[in-house]
C-alpha cells in the first residue's frame, strides 16, 4: 500500500524541480545551447533506449499533443521536430525556462506552446480542448494528488480520439528492491518514503506514487481502454562513472548475458509504460 503524499503542498514539489530542473546536468556543454541540448538528449535516450519506441514521436505530425510535465523538454523537441503542435506544461518555471530556449533555439516556437501549470487543476491554466495525445513521462507519480491529473485529462482533455501515454514508476521493480536493501536498510513499513527520497539523481524528492499494473488501471479508470502496459529500464550503471559521463556496469550486471539482462529489465524494470485510448464521446 503506496504512502499517501496526498497533504504534501504543491509549493513543495514545485521547490524540488525548480532546483534541479530533471536531467539538467546530462551534459558538460553550456547550458541552453545547441551542444547543450544536443547532449542532454543523446544521453537520455541512451540511458533510456525505450522513450522514442514509446512516444512515436513520428506518428504525431500534424497531430495536437498535450505534454503533462514536459521538464527540460527532451521530448517536447521530439514531438515539434517531427512535426507535431505541442502544448507543454510544467510546474517548474525553471525547467520550463530551458525547454523554451530549447525550442527557441532548434526554431520551433511556433510549434510548441507553454504553460506553467499545475497540472492537478490544468483547465485553470490552459483551455479545455479535446488533444490527439496527451502524454506524460514520469510526471504524475510525483504530485500528490495523480487521481486529479487524471481526472483533469478526462474531463476537459480527452475525447473519443484521444490517446494517453503515461509512464508511472513501477512498484514491483529491481529499483524499489535496491532502495529497500541500500538506503533502506530493509525497514519495508517505510518504503514509500524510502523510494520518494531515492527515487531521482537529487535525493529529497517530496512526492514518489509506485505502481503495479492493476493500481494503473484503476487510476485510470473506465474512461479509457488500454492498448498496451510494459515494464522496461534498469539502470545499470556505476554512479561516480556515471556521473563523469562513463557508462561502467555494475559487477552484476557486466556478469549477466544481454538478453538475460533484457529479460530482466522487461518484467522488473523501472518504468511501467502504459498507452490507452479514451472511450467516452
Ligand atoms: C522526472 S521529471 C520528468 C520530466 C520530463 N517528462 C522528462 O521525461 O524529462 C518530473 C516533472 O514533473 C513535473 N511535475 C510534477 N508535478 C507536477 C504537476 N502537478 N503539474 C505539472 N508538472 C508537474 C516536475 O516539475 C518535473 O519537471
Amino acid at each position: 500500500m503506496n504512502t499517501d503524499f496526498a497533504d504534501v503542498p504543491i509549493a513543495k514539489v514545485k521547490d524540488y524541480w525548480n532546483e534541479r530542473p530533471c536531467n539538467i546536468r546530462h551534459s558538460t556543454a553550456e547550458v541552453g545551447t545547441r551542444e547543450y541540448f544536443d547532449q542532454v538528449e543523446a544521453r537520455k535516450y541512451f540511458v533510456e533506449p525505450h522513450i522514442p519506441g514509446f512516444a512515436e514521436f513520428e506518428k504525431w505530425r500534424g497531430k495536437r499533443v498535450l505534454e503533462i510535465g514536459c521538464g527540460i523538454g527532451t521530448d517536447t523537441i521530439n514531438f515539434a521536430r517531427a512535426g507535431a503542435q505541442v502544448t507543454a506544461v510544467d510546474l517548474s518555471a525553471k525547467s520550463l525556462e530551458l525547454a523554451k530556449k530549447r525550442v527557441e533555439v532548434f526554431g520551433f516556437t511556433d510549434r510548441v506552446e507553454f504553460f506553467e501549470a499545475n497540472a492537478e487543476n490544468l483547465s485553470e491554466f490552459v483551455e479545455p480542448r479535446q488533444y490527439d495525445l496527451i502524454y506524460s513521462f514520469g510526471v504524475i507519480h510525483h504530485s500528490p494528488q495523480p487521481e486529479k491529473i487524471i481526472d483533469q485529462i478526462k474531463t476537459n482533455f480527452a475525447g473519443p480520439e484521444t490517446v494517453l501515454k503515461l509512464m508511472v514508476y513501477y512498484r514491483y521493480s529491481w529499483k524499489v528492491l535496491w532502495i529497500l536493501l541500500t538506503s533502506g536498510r530493509g525497514r519495508f513499513w517505510r518504503l514509500d518514503e524510502m523510494i520518494a527520497e531515492n527515487s531521482e539523481a537529487q535525493t529529497g524528492c517530496p512526492v514518489t506514487y509506485s505502481y503495479n499494473r492493476k493500481s494503473l488501471r484503476e487510476l485510470v479508470g473506465t474512461a479509457f481502454e488500454i492498448d498496451n502496459m510494459f515494464v522496461d529500464h534498469i539502470f545499470p550503471y556505476r554512479i561516480p562513472d556515471y556521473v563523469k559521463y562513463r557508462y561502467v556496469k555494475v559487477w552484476y550486471f557486466r556478469l549477466l548475458p544481454d538478453f538475460l539482462f533484457r529479460f530482466f529489465e522487461r518484467r522488473c524494470g523501472w518504468h511501467l509504460c502504459m498507452t490507452a485510448k479514451c472511450t467516452q464521446d
